[in-house]
């Protein structure tokens, strides 16, 4: 009897122990009693940025992107340096690229505001690019909550673990396959590409050098984007057809041999994702599902949850 009520107890608490576990996961709900009007804060700030200049909502996306793919959901990305590390904002993938910083300092003191110490920096990333895509026109998605912040930043990382402009198929692949997506996920997650603007450092070679390119898109580029490096930073839209609408126009682009990037036209290329782009260029709202199951995953690469890291008052220092 004895025995038995040990058992009976024994499983009550591998019970709790499980139920413990599976609370430290993200929830659409985190913020309902300790901050409700969190989402509807990050909402509005999104939307009057958006008005304000269009490609915020490509740099706000990009942003959530950066973050979760270096060591994860952790709001790393939005770390200055410190005496202590040097972090991920002066990486080549990053350094006068990524941009968006100040927009998420404003949401954050506004939340602080509101509920002090409360909504995450990587919680707000993870709404305002979910926003983003919806003020471009795109499709939604409910937001999982519940990410803590990171205390310290990796340049390291930031330099090695996320994709180059410069990678062939095979190697786009296996990006991805590293931070478990499927080449179906590195599709769907590519047609970002459908908003925002890139770099001319970063498409030359592709316009003056590649033979995969249309031809009257290429030389139209040219002007802007010399040979020579004192056009490096002058920029051009991903999208050339419909640059500030989150649309399906990326993909037809590409069938169109119309995609600014190396790593864009690689999807179409004579290789094994030309159907999958045919596919979202002839169906957005097949590219929406999967693009919207997509950004879910990418938001819960291991994100720091429970007692883990902590809620920065200030997203560019820890507390
Ligand atoms: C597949 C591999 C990818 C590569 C090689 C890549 C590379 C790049 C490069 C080189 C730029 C231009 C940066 C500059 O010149 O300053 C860019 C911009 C951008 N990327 Fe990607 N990217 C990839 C995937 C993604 C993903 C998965 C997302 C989002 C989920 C994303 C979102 C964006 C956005 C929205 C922009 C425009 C940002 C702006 O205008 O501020 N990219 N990307
Ligand atoms: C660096 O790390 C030490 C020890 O953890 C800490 O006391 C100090 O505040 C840190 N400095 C900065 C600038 O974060
Ligand atoms: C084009 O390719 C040639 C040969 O590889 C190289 O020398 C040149 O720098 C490239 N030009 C551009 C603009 O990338
Ligand atoms: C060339 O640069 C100008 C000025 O920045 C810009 O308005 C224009 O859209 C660019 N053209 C292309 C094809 O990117
Ligand atoms: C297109 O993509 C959707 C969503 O992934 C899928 O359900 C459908 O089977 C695909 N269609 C073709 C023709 O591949």
């Amino acid at each position: 009897m004895a025995f038995i009520s040990h058992y009976i107890r024994f499983c009550f608490f591998v019970l709790l122990f499980l139920f413990r576990i599976s609370s430290a996961q993200l929830s659409s709900q985190y913020y309902s009693t300790t901050c409700p009007r969190a989402l509807s804060i990050v909402r509005n700030a999104v939307v009057n940025a958006v008005v304000k200049e269009h490609r915020m909502g490509a740099s706000l996306l990009r942003l959530h992107f950066h973050d979760c793919f270096v060591n994860g959901c952790d709001a790393s990305v939005l770390l200055d340096d410190t005496a202590n590390f040097t972090g991920e904002k002066t990486a080549p993938p990053n350094t006068n690229s990524l941009r968006g910083f100040e927009v998420i300092d404003t949401i954050k003191s506004q939340l602080e505001g509101a509920c002090p110490g409360v909504v995450s920096c990587a919680d707000i990333l993870a709404i305002a690019a979910r926003d983003s895509v919806v003020s471009l026109g795109g499709p939604s998605w409910t937001v999982q909550l519940g990410r803590r912040d990171s205390t310290t930043a990796s340049l390291s990382a930031a330099t090695s673990q996320l994709p180059s402009p410069s990678l062939n198929l095979n190697d786009l692949i296996t990006s991805f396959s590293t931070k478990g997506f499927t080449t179906k996920e590195l599709v769907a997650l590519s047609g970002s590409h459908t908003t925002g603007q890139a770099r001319c450092v970063v498409f030359r070679g592709r316009i003056h050098n590649e033979t995969n390119i249309d031809s009257s898109f290429a030389t139209s580029l040219k002007s802007n984007c010399t040979v020579s490096s004192g056009t490096d930073d002058s920029l051009s839209s991903l999208d050339v057809t419909s640059p500030f609408i989150f649309d399906n126009a990326y993909f037809k682009n590409l069938v169109n041999s119309k995609g600014l990037l190396h790593s864009d036209q690689q999807l179409f290329n004579g290789g094994s994702t030309d159907s999958l782009v045919t596919n979202y260029s002839t169906t957005a709202e097949a590219f929406y599902t999967d693009f919207a199951n997509a950004m879910l995953k990418m938001g819960s690469l291991s994100p720091l949850t429970g007692t883990s890291g902590q809620v920065r008052t200030n997203c560019r220092k820890i507390n």
